[in-house]
């Protein structure tokens, strides 16, 4: 797998393996269990997924070495301030059974518990994650689900710019605003509900697509996030497909077809959350 470079000149697998939904424990430990066997080296989870635990044992059965596995948690919008945030690592630290999080990310900007100060309590929060960096406790910091307006703010009192923004991202929900934005700001892109939780994969004219190239519609839509310069996260409980997601490094996508996908409208794929009227 090739690996995408941060900002701050971390090297990070360009495709990550999602968990989220996947908070039980024997699903979880054989789920990530066969990405770790199947070659990802680059794990996304979140405190709120509730399986931090899970995948912290999944990863002391596996072989393979701390320093060759990139772990990424988040922030959940309960938890805001300094010394709060700092608690909140140190947990997640505890439940991975890691001494280290490779990347650490606020998880939405505007919380319903924090509507009234969000700016205030983001800048507080990542503050405290700016200490754990530079402390080494945390190896890059971030964003996830920020559009332009919650970066700005949060511009305004950061130290170190956030090296990933995770957003929702697949064809249908291209998200140019924000994407141009972060490209400015050299923040990578990381896209979440890559395969639009499943439901871009009986779209006919992405089946037309993987017909012609003899793959999968998933590997299509991956390969596509992949050109267009994006860390995609898929996520599977099913071995076979944990492995064909990331058996997307021996072909490429014409240009034809990439803007094809570009321009491919749905409505019924996106969750249409909008950060600021969230109600979590
Ligand atoms: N930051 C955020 O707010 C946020 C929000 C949502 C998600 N995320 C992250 O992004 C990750 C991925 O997004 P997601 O979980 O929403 O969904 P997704 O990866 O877009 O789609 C997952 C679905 O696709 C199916 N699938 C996967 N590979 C397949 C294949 N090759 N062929 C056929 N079906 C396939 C899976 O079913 P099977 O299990 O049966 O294969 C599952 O139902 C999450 O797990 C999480 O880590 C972050």
């Amino acid at each position: 797998m090739k690996d995408y470079m941060l900002a701050n000149n971390i090297s990070i697998p360009s495709i990550g393996f999602g968990t989220w939904t996947l908070d039980e424990h024997d699903i979880c430990v054989a789920a990530v269990t066969a990405a770790l066997e199947s070659g990802y080296r680059h794990i996304d989870t979140a405190a709120i997924y509730k399986n931090e635990a899970f995948i912290g044992e999944a990863l002391k059965q596996s072989s393979i070495k701390r320093e060759d596995i990139f772990i990424t948690t988040k922030l959940w919008n309960d938890v805001r301030g300094y010394d709060e945030t700092i608690q909140a690592f140190e947990t997640s630290i505890a439940k991975l059974g890691i001494d280290y999080i490779d990347l650490y990310l606020i998880h939405w900007p505007n919380p319903v518990k924090y509507r009234t100060n969000w700016k205030q309590m983001n800048a507080e929060s990542y503050r405290a994650m700016e200490d754990l960096y530079n402390q080494g406790k945390i190896r890059a910091i971030g964003v996830s689900n920020f559009m332009e307006h919650h970066l700005d703010a949060l511009l305004e009192t950061c130290k170190i710019i956030p090296m990933v923004n995770q957003i929702e991202l697949h064809p249908g929900l291209l998200q140019n605003n924000i994407v141009h934005y972060c490209r400015q700001k050299n923040i990578l892109i990381e896209a979440y509900s890559p395969l639009g939780r499943a439901k871009l994969l009986d779209k006919l004219e992405l089946r037309d697509i993987a017909d012609k190239y003899n793959c999968s519609v998933a590997q299509i839509i991956l390969r596509w996030q992949l050109q267009k310069g994006y860390l995609p996260l898929p996520r599977s409980t099913n071995a076979k497909r944990i492995k064909q997601n990331i058996q997307v490094f021996d072909f490429t996508l014409d240009d034809n077809d990439i803007a094809y996908i570009d321009n491919l409208a749905y409505d019924d794929v996106s969750s249409n959350k909008n950060p600021d009227t969230i109600e979590f």
